[in-house]
């Protein structure tokens, strides 16, 4: 009913020579997979990436886009410059631009709109940092990030919006949420959908990836639970090897 989907993010890392290397290594070793494979790259790889994975079962994606058509927005890239390199999905939200690049619930909810209207898919991120955790605010966070971010969107757009719960303490820690903590956080994100939307739509057309130090090792028990539908992998999605195993979890 909800087709897994594992992508990945490869932040700040990778130049165009190392990006080849990576893709090449990849691309047979996922080819059988039976999750859609995305892989999120830096703007300065995405025409290289492009490249090689036309043709293949990987998707390409890109790590934000900006909310603007065009226009004064210094060193930022639009819906359309993404469009005519082939990028298919784009990751919006992400906490390392909540936390460091003043990125709001507003400015996702804005991102998300420029990304649906020119028909790229959005991966949009929530999660809550520990403190929010150890403050007992967990559901208030994350109903309030996923209210927000999908206002003034479409029912008819779900299925073209992946959902990833990233739990802050979680990304580049090693601390990886329990299978069952992440299933039944997950849970709370996707009984908001039903209520922003409907049951029926949360249920059949709402993929909800979990993210946060997911590797090989662990990757098989998250994605047995029922309410994660895929991952969003950072450090091991930077190895051809780690990114296949999770992707054939
Ligand atoms: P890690 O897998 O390195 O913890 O990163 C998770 C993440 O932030 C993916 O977006």
């Amino acid at each position: 009913m909800r087709q897994p989907i594992i992508a990945g993010n490869w932040k700040m890392n990778n130049t165009i020579a190392a990006t080849k290397a990576l893709l090449t290594d990849l691309i047979p070793l996922v080819a059988d997979a039976k999750a859609e494979v995305v892989v999120c790259v830096p703007y300065t790889n995405i025409a290289a990436a492009g490249e090689l994975v036309k043709g293949t079962n990987i998707k390409l994606g890109a790590e934000n886009v900006h909310w603007a058509e065009k226009g004064a927005f210094t060193g930022e890239i639009s819906a359309d410059m993404l469009v005519e390199l082939g990028v298919e999905y784009v990751i919006i939200g992400h906490s390392e631009r909540r936390q460091y690049f003043g990125e709001t619930d507003q400015t996702v909810n804005a991102r998300v709109k420029a990304a649906l209207s020119k028909g790229l898919k959005p991966i949009i991120c929530v999660g809550e940092t520990l403190e929010e955790r150890e403050g007992g605010i967990v559901e208030e966070v994350l109903v309030r990030q996923t209210t927000e971010a999908f206002k003034d969107i479409d029912k008819d757009q779900l299925e073209n919006i992946v959902i990833a719960y990233e739990p802050v303490w979680a990304i580049g820690t090693g601390k990886t949420a329990t299978a069952q903590d992440a299933n039944d956080t997950i849970a709370i994100i996707r009984n908001t959908m039903a209520k922003l939307y409907c049951e029926k739509c949360a249920e059949e057309k709402v993929r909800i990836q979990y993210g946060g130090s997911m590797n090989p090792k662990n990757a098989s028990e998250l994605m047995a639970m029922p309410q994660i539908d895929g991952g969003l992998i950072g450090g091991a999605s930077l190895k051809a090897v780690d990114f296949s195993q999770v992707v054939k979890y």
